[in-house]
């Protein structure tokens, strides 16, 4: 018997508007009717990831294989990193394999420290950073000191790792989420990878993000 992961890649097909064909962000159709107060109301609610995903502007792939709880050596996940990590990277959850593809590299396990020191001491701008920490409260707990346990640990660490990725640059975080780094930080989704495990195991959630230039164009 074969081992080969199942492999279900959609290209979400892009939606256009029934009446005027244009693609849903461009068509003003739906405004009918509607006063500015309502137009506006509806339009916060549209969550704009999910807007992008309708029109196929972001890669969604959902591909099954056994779950390790090194995640890099997950089949589809291994293939993602070749193919998506390139330049200068940071890896500050590193594990056994972040090596492969980062070059600055810490794991509080393998000697290192833990990882919002190692972030903060950090300078200069980066291609990209891989975040694959522990997946929940319950495992963050068990390295040991208190504050992984409090959610002020774990968003100081997301703002660390926007700081030092450059403009364009890319954060690509494993978990049981798909909320990555946000729009908030200046980030736009990109890639979603879902790799499901069977049985009662959760889903790996990959998502791929790009950090916007700043605004006025300076780098
Ligand atoms: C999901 S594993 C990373 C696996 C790695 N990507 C691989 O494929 O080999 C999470 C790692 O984070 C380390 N770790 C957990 N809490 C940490 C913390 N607060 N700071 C730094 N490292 C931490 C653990 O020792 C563990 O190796």
């Amino acid at each position: 018997m074969t081992n080969k992961p199942k492999v279900e890649e959609r290209k979400i097909k892009p939606l256009g508007c029934n009446q005027c064909g244009k693609k849903l962000s461009e068509c003003v159709c739906w405004h009918k009717g509607l006063s500015i107060k309502q137009i506006f109301r509806v339009q916060k609610h549209i969550d704009s990831a999910t807007q992008r995903a309708r029109e196929g502007e972001i890669n969604f792939e959902r591909v099954w294989a056994m779950p390790n709880k090194w995640t890099f050596t997950i089949k589809p996940i291994r293939e993602l990193l070749k193919k998506e990590v390139s330049g200068v990277w940071i890896d500050p959850f590193a594990g056994e394999n972040g090596k492969k593809y980062a070059k600055f590299t810490n794991d509080i396990a393998e000697g290192g420290v833990d990882a919002l020191t190692y972030l903060k001491g950090l300078r200069g701008k980066y291609d990209g950073v891989l975040y694959d920490p522990p997946y929940s409260i319950t495992q963050a707990r068990q390295y040991g000191h208190k504050e992984f346990a409090s959610m002020r640990y774990w968003k100081q660490i997301k703002d660390e790792m926007a700081r030092l990725i450059k403009p364009g640059g890319k954060a690509i975080c494993f978990g049981w989420s798909s909320q990555g780094l946000g729009k908030g930080r200046g980030f736009t989704l990109n890639r979603i990878l879902l790799v499901p495990h069977g049985g009662s195991k959760n889903d790996t959630i990959v998502t791929i993000e790009l950090k916007s230039p700043p605004k006025g164009g300076k780098k």
